[in-house]
């Protein structure tokens, strides 16, 4: 009783969001099957060599000193060499199918890009530019290339793919399907500087109708008014590092930082750290510090009014 217990208390770690026991797609699937196929294979081999190690000592007599036996000498050769072989070409096998290789020629064509610290999002055939969030049809079969603008970072979002390196001058791809509708956690996997662990992202899979018109919406320019006083403000204080595509007649083309040309149609702010409302984007504006210590984005003093009439502006991007 104590014991399942503690084995169910163990496996709840597991569970939630962000697990790779609870796949969303066919991916994701044949690597929790080599989860549990890795965790039966070693688990099988290490109670049968405990079994022989507590029979030696049960058996053990002071009066007879042990003798080398050379059958438990060879299964303690053999035995971890067949085991890490048969581990060895399996997963070779599964990382080959979660790369599309042989390839099935893909639906739709995403590029991520990692950033320090937080993951641009560009669709090529669709002309759109977004970041920290994924949106993809229910069912399609997504082709995932990523690379890295700074350091490396990693990609995973574990109920939907396999983890993919984000590296400098070099591109990687891998599958990504997920047949369930609904929003999945993802995560930077690899250390990249003091904001590692809150660089997040959000996978959206959407019904195919749906995600026809999310993308229409995000192919079109912004309709915000660029003549307002909080597109002066976003002038003076953020264009330097943030796109925005149709907000001014030479257009706003800073790279540093996020396209921000639908901010008001994201889920949230900062690397999915912060739900996207007045109040976090106030704040993330005044000084993103102290919510995100290590983030590039600088603090902006504006006064209140002119706050307001910043944020009344941001969130007329749709
Ligand atoms: Cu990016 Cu860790």
């Amino acid at each position: 009783m104590k014991r399942s217990l503690a084995i169910a208390l163990l496996l709840q770690g597991c569970g939630g969001a962000m697990s790779a026991l609870e796949p969303a797609g066919p991916y994701a699937a044949r690597l929790e099957s080599l989860w549990w196929f890795f965790f039966w294979i070693t688990i099988v081999p290490a109670a049968v060599v405990i079994g022989f190690a507590l029979y030696a000592v049960r058996s053990a007599r002071p009066d007879r000193p042990a003798a080398a036996d050379g059958r438990f000498l060879a299964i303690g050769t053999v035995l971890p060499l067949v085991v890490i072989t048969v581990m060895f070409v399996r997963s070779m096998a599964v990382s080959n199918e979660v790369k599309g290789v042989p390839s099935t020629p893909a639906d739709l064509r995403i590029e991520v890009i990692g950033h320090q610290f937080w993951f641009e999002v560009r669709y090529p055939d669709h002309r759109v530019v977004t970041a920290t969030e994924v949106h993809v049809p229910v069912g399609s079969e997504v082709e995932l290339r990523v690379t890295s603008a700074d350091v490396i970072h990693s990609f995973w979002i574990p109920q939907a793919q396999g983890k993919i390196d984000m590296i400098p001058g070099h591109r990687n791809a891998i599958r990504l399907r997920v047949d369930e509708p609904g929003t999945y956690r993802g995560i930077c996997t690899e250390f990249c500087g003091v904001q590692h662990a809150l660089m997040g992202l959000l996978l959206v899979a959407h019904p195919a109708e749906a995600f026809d018109a999310w993308i229409l919406a995000q192919q079109r320019d912004t309709s915000a008014d660029a003549t307002s006083p909080g597109a002066r403000h976003f002038e003076r204080w953020c264009v330097e590092c943030h796109a925005i595509r149709g907000a001014f007649p030479a257009g706003a083309t800073g790279s540093p930082g996020p396209d921000l040309t639908h901010l008001a149609t994201r889920r949230t702010l900062g690397s999915a750290t912060l739900a996207n409302n007045r109040g976090n984007l106030g704040g993330w504006i005044l000084d993103p510090q102290p919510l995100k210590p290590g983030v590039r984005m600088p603090a902006s003093p504006l006064s209140p009014a002119e706050l307001h009439e910043l944020l009344d502006y941001l969130e007329s991007l749709r």
